[in-house]
């Protein structure tokens, strides 16, 4: 593990993002999940800036949703699958026919977290998973409890997460009550993972993430185990 701490959220989004474009241009034809949530945005404007200045090639990733809401109707303000459309596959050029979306409409939810599972499978696995941490230790939407093997899937929103979602959708009633997760061997076993960390409100689950227990209770405890994982957080985030 790797930990950089960043003067500020600028800082980190500048750091991350020469990071990311390293893993990138090693591997310009990788599997990429991006989380959306505010952590990564900065992070994605100077990946995009990169891109515009002729300096990163971003076109040939492979791009896998990390969670989507259950039930929208298509085109919803708070589809997660636009914002990643609007913040990473977009402004980085990325080929629609490379992206994998999870659906939150499908008729059979388990039998379409079945077929994203097989996708990535056939994939070759994730080459970068691009990671926020909820403030009840989430990763992706695995709520806690979820431990390593916890597979793609739906579930329930904890109270935490629909709280933290009102901050995206202006109140706790417009934010949708389950969601689908892409599983945790995907995150867990990605060949490079950063996890992306802003905020005094983020320092004690980061604490607690990466110096107690692993525990089901934190599924973000489950990245002490990960030789990939590279944190860039914020001086705030860490106590500094
Ligand atoms: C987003 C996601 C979540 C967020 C986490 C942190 O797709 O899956 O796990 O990464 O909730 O959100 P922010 O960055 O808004 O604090």
């Amino acid at each position: 593990m790797q930990i950089i701490v960043a003067d500020d959220h600028d800082d980190l989004s500048r750091i991350a993002a020469g990071h990311i474009a390293t893993a990138i241009r090693d591997t310009p034809t990788g599997v990429v999940i991006p989380a959306t949530g505010n952590t990564p945005m900065g992070t994605y404007r100077e990946l995009a800036a990169l891109r515009a200045a002729g300096s990163l090639d971003t076109s040939g990733l492979r791009v896998f949703q990390l969670d989507e809401y259950v039930g929208l109707p298509e085109g919803d303000d708070r589809s997660l699958w636009g914002w990643t459309l609007h913040s990473f596959v977009e402004p980085l050029d990325i080929p629609l026919a490379q992206t994998h979306r999870l659906p939150g409409n499908a008729p059979d939810l388990d039998a379409a977290c079945h077929a994203f599972d097989a996708a990535i499978a056939a994939a070759g696995g994730v080459d970068l998973a691009i990671l926020g941490i909820g403030a009840n230790g989430h990763l992706g939407y695995n709520e806690p409890p979820a431990d390593a093997t916890a597979p793609t899937r739906p579930i329930q929103l904890t109270p935490a997460s629909v709280a933290s979602g009102a901050v995206y959708w202006g109140s706790e009633d417009r934010v949708p009550r389950s969601a689908l997760t892409a599983g945790m061997p995907h995150l867990l076993g990605a060949r490079a993972i950063v996890l992306l960390v802003s905020g005094a409100h983020k320092r004690d689950i980061l604490d607690r993430s990466l110096n107690g227990p692993v525990t089901p209770d934190i599924p973000a405890s489950y990245l002490q185990d990960s030789a990939n994982l590279t944190v860039i957080c914020d001086r705030a985030a860490v106590g500094g």
